[in-house]
Order: C-alpha cells, then structure tokens, then sequence
C-alpha cells in the first residue's frame, strides 16, 4: 500500500466486550464453544485491568482482524530494569481482508503501544503464514527455549 492512500480500516484499542471477537481471533475460528467461552472469560477482565492490551481493526464498524498482548510479569533483568514482558496473541486477520498490511499494522501499533509502558521484550509463537511478518518486525528465532507440557 502506498503511504498517500488511507487504510480503508480503523484502527481501535480492544474493550472488554470485545472478549467473543478476540476469541475467536484466538482459536483462528477453530475453537469449541467451551473454548471460546473459556477465553472470553480469562480476556475480558484484564483487558480492563491492564494485563492484556488489544488492537482491532473495523471496517463499516466490523471488526477484520485483531492483535494482542498478554503482559508478563516477568521480573527484572540484566538491562531490563521493568520486569514486564509482552506476549504477543491473538493475531488474525479475516480471510477477505488478508495481504493488505493489517496484521503488519495492528502489530506495529501494539508494539509501540507497549513500548511507551516501557516494555522492551517482545515473544510470540508463530504460525506458518505469519513467521515472515514477524521475521520483517525484527523478530528472531529463540532456539534457546523449552517448553514441557501436561
Ligand atoms: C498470519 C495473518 C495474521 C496475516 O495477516 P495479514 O493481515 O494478511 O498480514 P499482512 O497483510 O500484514 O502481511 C504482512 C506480511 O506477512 C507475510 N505474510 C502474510 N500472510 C502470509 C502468508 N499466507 N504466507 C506467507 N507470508 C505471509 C508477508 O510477508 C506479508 O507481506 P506482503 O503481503 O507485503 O508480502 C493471517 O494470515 C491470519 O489471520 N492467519 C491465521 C491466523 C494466524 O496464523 N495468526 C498468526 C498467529 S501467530
């Protein structure tokens, strides 16, 4: 996109009767009812208390696509007096309005939004179709990380 034309989107921060939308964001339109209910319960109280910030995009007053971040209270490290992470989630972008920047530009918006909270560490897990768009933000593989589940 040129930077002379006008998104045909509006960018807005997500509030916590955004919970429904930002599940299904999640679980990319996949998950059951019980896990969608289960996320619009976790989200929607901390969106109004701080602990996840959301960016959404309308279009005619529907939401199109979606990013968040989850804060991590990580603790302090070396250079990294804060001891606020941010997780990055939730990033979708409906079928029809794919490949026109959107997820580039909710993901920049809630970078810089955590940016000015003095967050520095960024993470995410990323999906096949997204790992370019991350990869172009600056992001970097981690190999270092492990993970153990159940
Ligand atoms: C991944 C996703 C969010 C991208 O949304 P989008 O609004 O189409 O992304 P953008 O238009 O901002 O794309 C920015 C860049 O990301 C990369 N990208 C986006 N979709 C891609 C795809 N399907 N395959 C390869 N690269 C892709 C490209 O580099 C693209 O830049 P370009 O169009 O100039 O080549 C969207 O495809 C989606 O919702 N997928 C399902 C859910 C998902 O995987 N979410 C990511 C969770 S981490």
């Amino acid at each position: 996109m040129s930077l002379a034309q006008t998104p045909p989107w509006t960018p807005r921060p997500a509030r916590r009767d955004d919970g429904a939308v930002i599940a299904v964001h999640r679980y990319a339109g996949a998950g059951t009812a019980q896990d969608l209910l289960a996320y619009e319960r976790w989200v929607a109280p901390r969106i109004e208390q701080g602990g996840y910030a959301g960016v959404l995009a309308e279009v005619d007053g529907v939401v199109v696509a979606g990013a968040g971040a989850v804060m991590l209270d990580w603790g302090p490290t070396r250079g990294e007096p804060i001891g606020v992470r941010a997780r990055i989630v939730n990033v979708f972008t409906a079928p029809a309005w794919r490949r026109r920047g959107l997820a580039r530009s909710l993901v920049q918006a809630l970078i810089s939004q955590c940016q000015a909270r003095q967050i520095q560490v960024f993470s995410l897990a990323a999906t096949p179709d997204s790992a370019a768009l991350y990869a172009a933000l600056g992001f970097m593989r981690y190999p270092q990380e492990m993970i153990l589940r159940g």
